[in-house]
Order: C-alpha cells, then sequence, then structure tokens
C-alpha cells in the first residue's frame, strides 16, 4: 500500500449508525476502492467496550484497505490528523420529540468536538454532522474551530434527498437513474423543502408530471416526516440508510458531482442568511461544495425554504441563548 492511509474518525461508533457505516469506510466505499483508511472510533467511556467489539469484527473482515484502528474516548485523541470527521454521536430522538427538543442534550456534545478538531485535525479534514439536530449541531462544531475553514463544516441531507428520488421514482413508475437534479433546501427536519421545480426526469421538469395535490400533500409531507414514519416503524431511527447517505455525502464530496443536496454554510445565496448551516442544490469540484446558482425560485417554494431557514435561526438563536455558540 503506498499511499498514506485516511484518518476518517467516527464518533458514536458504537451505535447504530456506526454499526451500518463503519464496515462500508472500511471496504473502501467511503473515498474509493483504492484508498487506504485508518479508523478512529470516538465513543463515551460506557461503550468503549462495545466499540472494541466492533472493531473486533472489523479486524475479522480482513479489509484489504484498513490499516488500523484506534478506540478511544477522548475528543483530543479521535481528531488527532483527521482528514474526514462523521460526527454521528448523538443522542437518537424517541418517539413524540422533535429536534428542538434535543438542542440542549446535544449542544454540549458538539462544542468541545469541535474545539478538538480544531486543535487537532488534519489541515485538508471534512466534517460531515449526522447527529440531530445535524444542521445546529454542525454549526456549533463549527463555532469552535475558527481556525478551520468554515465551509469544512456540513450536515447531512443527503438522507432526504435519497428519500425524495425514491419517493418520486415510485410515484413516475421509473428506475431511480430516470431522476436528475433533486434538491433539498433548508433543515433536517420536517420544514425541510423537497424541490420538484427543478428536479428532472428524462429531461422533463419533476413537477409538470405529478399532480399538485401529490406534490403538496403526499410528496413533500413524506419526505419530510419519513424519519418520523421510521421510528414509528422500526422503534429506533433510521441507521443503514443514514449510513449509506453519509457515503453517498462524503464519496461525492471528494470525488466530485454535478448536482446533489448537502446542508453547507450559506453565502446568502437565495436569501439564506450568511453562516447558517442550511441545505441547498450543491455540485463538489476541486473537493469543494459550489451552490448551485441561478435557479428561479417562485412563491411556493420561496415560502417553503423561507420557513425552514426560519427554523434554522431559531435554533441558531436558542443555542446562542443557551451560551452553545
Ligand atoms: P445510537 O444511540 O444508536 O448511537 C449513538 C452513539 O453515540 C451511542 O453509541 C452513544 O454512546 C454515542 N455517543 C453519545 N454521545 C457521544 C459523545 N459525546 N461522543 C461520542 N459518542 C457519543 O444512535 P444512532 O441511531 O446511531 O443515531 C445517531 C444520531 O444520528 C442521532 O442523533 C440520530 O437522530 C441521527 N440521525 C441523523 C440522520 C440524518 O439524516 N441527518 C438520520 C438518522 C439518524
Ligand atoms: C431521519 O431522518 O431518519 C432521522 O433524522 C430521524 C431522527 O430524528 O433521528
Amino acid at each position: 500500500m503506498a499511499q498514506t492511509p485516511v484518518k476518517v474518525t467516527v464518533t458514536g461508533a458504537a451505535g447504530q449508525i456506526g454499526y451500518a457505516l463503519l464496515f462500508r469506510i472500511a471496504s473502501g466505499q467511503l473515498l474509493g476502492a483504492d484508498v487506504p483508511v485508518k479508523l478512529s472510533l470516538l465513543e463515551i467511556p460506557q461503550a468503549v467496550k462495545a466499540a472494541e467489539g466492533t472493531a473486533m469484527e472489523l479486524d475479522d473482515c480482513a479489509f484489504p484497505l484498513l490499516s488500523g484502528i484506534e478506540i478511544t474516548d477522548d475528543p483530543n485523541v479521535a481528531f488527532d490528523g483527521a482528514n474526514v470527521a462523521l460526527l454521528v454521536g448523538a443522542m437518537p430522538r424517541k418517539a413524540g420529540m422533535e429536534r428542538g427538543d434535543l438542542l440542549e442534550a446535544n449542544g454540549g456534545i458538539f462544542g468541545p468536538q469541535g474545539k478538538a478538531i480544531n486543535d487537532h485535525a488534519a489541515d485538508d479534514i471534512r466534517v460531515l454532522v449526522v447527529g440531530n439536530p445535524a444542521n445546529t449541531n454542525a454549526l456549533i462544531a463549527q463555532q469552535h474551530a475558527p481556525d478551520v475553514p468554515a465551509e469544512r463544516f456540513t450536515a447531512m441531507t443527503r438522507l432526504d434527498h435519497n428519500r425524495a428520488i425514491s419517493q418520486l421514482a415510485a410515484k413516475l413508475q421509473v428506475p431511480v437513474t430516470e431522476i436528475k437534479k433533486m434538491t433539498i433546501w433548508g433543515n433536517h427536519s420536517a420544514t425541510q423543502y423537497p424541490d420538484l421545480f427543478h428536479a428532472e426526469v428524462g429531461g422533463k421538469i419533476a413537477a409538470e408530471l405529478v399532480d399538485d395535490a401529490w406534490l403538496r400533500d403526499t410528496f413533500i409531507p413524506t419526505v419530510a416526516k419519513r424519519g418520523a414514519a421510521i421510528i414509528e416503524a422500526r422503534g429506533a431511527s433510521s441507521a443503514a440508510s443514514a449510513a449509506n447517505a453519509a457515503i453517498d455525502h462524503v464519496f461525492d464530496w471528494v470525488n466530485g458531482t454535478e448536482w446533489t443536496s448537502a446542508a453547507i454554510p450559506s453565502d446568502g445565496s437565495y436569501g439564506v442568511p450568511e453562516g447558517l448551516i442550511s441545505s441547498f442544490p450543491v455540485a463538489s469540484r476541486n473537493g469543494r461544495w459550489e451552490i448551485i446558482q441561478g435557479l428561479e425560485i417562485d412563491a411556493f417554494s420561496r415560502e417553503r425554504i423561507d420557513a425552514s431557514v426560519r427554523e434554522l435561526e431559531e435554533e441558531r438563536e436558542a443555542v446562542r441563548s443557551l451560551g452553545l455558540i
């Protein structure tokens, strides 16, 4: 193995998303089939033993690309030299809870982790926050990492993006590969806006292929509330599909894509206040996310984007008043 391994730090490594994620990272699906990886697993002390068990299983796979595994409860060790950080560890939402309830519980985790990233990560660190409320947790971590370029902190809306593609493909009875230019705007929450006015199916605008009532009353709420529906059905929040989306997000960030959805720090595009970590239509070029510009936003979309962005502003205010940023 000539190439230096890429250090990938996964927090909450002993959790259910961690279990669905680590084996795929080690097999080369996160970065590419020729990129060796070194895994660093961060857990709370009570869960370190479970993480050790997962590491034993990783060993037992004899993955050719896996060059080492480290397990720790110290963020300063876990993020030391990290090139990719997947911040998964958080308290999962339980039935009946909204993400706002989680702000205080989870805010305390992401400040110290942001600082540890600031102080110890590699210069090319890329951070994906999965733990909810993901957008605002990413903002907290970023605010504690003033020496890291702000754009390196992102939050995951790729699962929502993939859900939107799947729902639309099922409705139109086309393969998912026919669907292009899907966009999720705003927060990873029930206010998110999955946009069919720019999505294309076989070159036609998706919104023109479905009736308005389905778009408004079925498609949007089904995608936006899919996380809650999974919790209701499984008795636990989505795990394998969330891990899959995290893999998609980082793979595309590193290897490039012409169009997907990701929550990245706003530069003020589309009227989203600068600095909020909000989902946009994005491309990735030369290892950097770029917001796709020039889309026309009609009144229907405007109202929904604004509502989700308002929620992000409220979350930002809430964590400010809790002293978390
Ligand atoms: P889980 O409870 O199975 O695992 C969470 C793990 O995090 C546990 O092992 C716990 O010990 C660990 N942990 C807690 N605090 C930690 C800390 N300070 N440092 C390191 N590890 C810590 O939960 P899960 O099902 O794996 O979900 C993880 C998070 O992902 C939840 O917040 C969930 O809501 C979120 N999620 C996000 C999306 C998304 O699309 N953005 C989708 C699904 C789930
Ligand atoms: C999901 O979208 O599946 C999760 O974010 C749900 C949740 O709140 O954990």
